[in-house]
């Protein structure tokens, strides 16, 4: 039998039409072994279809999911759920955001080459 225990996720919010970013608070049911993306996919599809984050490959090849997973930069997708922790998401800062955690990668905010740091 699965043991699916509840998380307490914060999702930082931005519209650059709308607002500054704010948080948004989420109650997810995780199993074990549930990786940062199928939260996400899991607010999106049953929770708030306002969300947005980018998803392509969801097995670590295509780089695109990396953003800030309760203060340090990984992969959405390869990321497990930690386990006796809630969750907090944010957008990479070095670049320009789009909204809520999507960013475009091809406007940096930093000089190329220096590495991303959550703040
Ligand atoms: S979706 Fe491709 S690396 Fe995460």
């Amino acid at each position: 039998m699965t043991q699916v225990r509840k998380i307490k996720v914060k999702l930082q919010r931005f519209d650059p039409n709308i607002s500054a970013p704010d948080f948004s608070e989420y109650e997810v049911p995780v199993e074990p072994g549930s990786s940062v993306m199928n939260v996400l996919t899991y607010i999106y599809e049953n929770i708030d279809s306002s969300i947005a984050y980018y998803t392509s490959c969801r097995i670590g090849k295509c780089l695109g999911c990396d953003m800030g997973i309760n203060g340090t930069v990984d992969y959405a997708c390869t990321t497990p759920v930690p386990v006796d922790d809630d969750l907090t998401i944010t957008p990479l800062p070095e670049y320009v955001r789009v909204k809520d955690v999507t960013i475009n990668r091809a406007r940096p905010k930093r000089p190329t080459g220096k590495k991303p740091v959550i703040a």
